[in-house]
Order: structure tokens, then C-alpha cells, then sequence
């Protein structure tokens, strides 16, 4: 599948026109707008339905394009975007006066990224500018890795869909906020945090990426409407199965291993060989679980090496919802 030049035409005519297009990238799929047109992006913000404090991502068509939007770039902030772009990393730097309030979220910094997907890198060049583009997901829902999934989410409200197939990562991108003197991980996604040590020299201390300092890092994020149980221990699962079986639920399994003994009830979701594996289905698996009615999901991360970090991470904030059960459907 791939997009055909004439689609990419037409969405560059919805985007000048102030319509909203969503568009794959190598990680979710975006819901884009003009990034330099303050109606585009209230009209992208009502459709999230996202608070406007809440600052969007900058796509853009290559790195030479990053002075057009941020001052005062740091060399290792350059060096990571020269080595890493197109690729699944966002650079928070300090915003150019110009930058639109609507994109930062009022703050003083802006986050920019250039996708690696080639309808993403074919539309971004045709249509010239910046696109703003969150995930195509309606606020506080799992992101969307196919143009089915953004259909069911935003259905009318979204103007055109291009659709190049199922995202190649699965998970978003890893955010980075360079904009002080020294970097910060605000986001686990994927680019891992060991190939952006190597690309920079930086270390990260523990407990960054633990700050709620971006939307994308509170915890009632990435939440499915089933229950997730996040445990550490693959054989604890056939137990706990049975025990919510028993109770009348209904039970999705996630891990990268079946284990023995688990009932028949159980549906397994997804049984992923890898962290990257795991990273490409654990946002369809969660889709799935939805669709299936299913009440809890138990979960398995993988080892929270590489991308498996960002698995991990978005995994625990699917189970860290059921705190905030009215509000994640918002
Ligand atoms: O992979 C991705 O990043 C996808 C695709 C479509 O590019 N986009 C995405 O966008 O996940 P969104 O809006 O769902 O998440 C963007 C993250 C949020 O956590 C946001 O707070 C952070 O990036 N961000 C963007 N600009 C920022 C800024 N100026 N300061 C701090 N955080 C920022
Ligand atoms: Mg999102």
C-alpha cells in the first residue's frame, strides 16, 4: 500500500485550506494542521479535544528546517537531530518569536520532530511548512497505528486519512527537552535513550521522564477501556486468570510468552517475540481488548531495554487509569 501523489495533492489543499489531514508516521498516526495558522490549530485542538495549554508537536520535512522554529540550539541538540532525523525523537528547544502560542501551549519552547515514513516526508515537502500534529487519537486514548483506527476514533470530524498501512514502530516518539543547558527525557518512545547517549555523549540521570511536565507523561495517558494489570512475574498469570475467570470477567492476556496452565476463557491478545514486536502491537492489542469486551488485560513488559523502555512506560500507564475511570474517555 502507499500513498499516491494525487492523495498528497488534495491533503495539501485541505491543509492550506485550514483542514485537518491525518497522516502516518513511522510511530502513530498524526492529526496535522497548518502549524502557522492559529484557525487550523483551534479547530485541531476542539477535535482533540485537548486543553490548549497543551503544547503539539512540529512536524517538519528535514533537519535544516530546525532554525526556522527554535533559537539557541545546543550542539548536542543538533547533533542528536543531524544523526537521529527522519527518526522517531522530538526535540523541545526554545521557540522563535513568531512560533504560535496554539503550537507551544503559551510556553516558551516549541517540540519539532521529522518523521521516517515516506507519505509523512512526501506531504511535509509538498506542502512546505511546519504541520502541527498530536497523535490521531481523541485526548487520553490510545494512539492510533492504522487509518482504520483514526477513522473509528475521529470519524467525520477528521477531513482526509492517508493511508500507508500499519505504522512500522508502534509507540510515539521519544521527547526530549533540550531547551535548557543540559537535556532532559521527558518521554520514553522510539528512539531509545541508549542510542541518544551514543549520538550525544549525554547521560541521563534516573528519574528523568518521571516529571509531569508534558501531557503525554500523565498517568491517565495511553489508557484502553478494559482494566490493565501490569505484572512482573509471567507465572503469575494462570492463577490471577483463573481468579477473574471465576468472577465472571472476561480476561485478555499480553506477554511475550504464554504460560502454562492459563484457563481456556482467557483470550491471549498478543504474544510478541520482541520488545520491538512488542512496541508495533501493543496499542492494536489494547484496540483489540476493547473490541473483544474484554475486563482486564493482564500484561507482561518486556525488559525495559531499547525501545522495550517505551513499552514498559506506556504499559504502566495504561494500568495506572483506574484512578481516573470518568475522565479517560475526555
Ligand atoms: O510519535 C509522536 O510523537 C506522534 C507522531 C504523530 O509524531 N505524536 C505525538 O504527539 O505523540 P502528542 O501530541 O500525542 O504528544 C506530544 C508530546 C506530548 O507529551 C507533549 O507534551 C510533548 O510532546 N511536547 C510537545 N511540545 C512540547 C513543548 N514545547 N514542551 C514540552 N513538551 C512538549
Ligand atoms: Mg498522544
Amino acid at each position: 500500500m502507499s500513498v499516491a501523489a494525487r492523495e498528497i495533492e488534495q491533503a495539501v489543499e485541505v491543509l492550506r485550506a485550514g483542514g485537518l489531514v491525518a497522516f502516518p508516521t513511522e510511530t502513530v498516526y498524526g492529526l496535522g494542521a497548518d502549524a502557522s495558522s492559529p484557525r487550523a490549530l483551534a479547530r485541531l485542538y476542539e477535535v482533540k479535544g485537548r486543553p490548549a495549554t497543551h503544547p503539539v508537536i512540529v512536524h517538519l520535512a528535514d533537519a535544516t528546517q530546525l532554525d526556522e522554529w527554535a533559537v539557541d540550539v545546543a550542539p548536542g541538540a543538533r547533533a542528536l537531530a543531524e544523526q537521529h532525523w527522519p527518526g522517531p525523537v522530538t526535540l523541545v528547544l526554545r521557540r522563535r518569536p513568531g512560533v504560535l502560542d496554539a503550537v507551544t501551549g503559551g510556553q516558551d519552547t516549541v517540540g519539532l520532530r521529522v518523521p521516517a515514513q515516506r507519505s509523512a516526508l512526501a506531504l511535509l515537502r509538498a506542502f512546505g511548512g511546519g504541520i502541527a500534529a498530536p497523535s490521531a487519537n481523541r485526548f487520553g486514548r490510545v494512539s492510533p497505528t492504522t487509518a482504520a483506527d483514526v477513522r473509528s476514533d475521529l470519524g467525520a470530524d477528521v477531513d482526509l486519512v492517508l493511508d500507508d498501512g500499519p505504522t512500522r514502530v508502534g509507540v510515539e516518539s521519544t521527547v526530549v527537552d533540550w531547551s535548557g543547558t543540559r537535556p532532559v527525557l521527558l518521554r520514553p518512545g522510539g528512539l531509545p535513550r541508549e542510542q541518544i547517549e551514543e549520538a550525544t555523549g549525554h547521560r541521563f540521570e534516573a528519574g528523568d521522564a518521571s516529571s509531569p511536565r508534558a501531557p503525554g507523561t500523565l498517568a491517565s495517558h495511553y489508557a484502553p477501556m478494559a482494566t490493565v494489570e501490569l505484572h512482573a512475574d509471567l507465572a503469575a498469570l494462570p492463577r490471577r486468570a483463573r481468579e477473574l475467570v471465576d468472577e465472571g470477567r472476561r480476561v485478555g492476556i499480553l506477554a511475550t510468552k504464554v504460560p502454562d496452565g492459563l484457563p481456556g476463557a482467557a483470550t491471549v491478545l498478543a504474544v510478541p517475540a520482541d520488545a520491538d514486536e512488542y512496541a508495533r502491537v501493543l496499542y492494536a492489542s489494547l484496540r483489540d481488548a476493547d473490541h473483544a469486551a474484554i475486563d482486564v488485560v493482564l500484561a507482561v513488559a518486556p525488559p525495559e531495554i531499547g525501545i522495550g523502555a517505551a513499552v514498559a512506560d506506556r504499559l504502566r500507564r495504561a494500568a495506572a487509569t483506574g484512578e481516573s475511570e470518568g475522565t479517560r474517555r475526555a
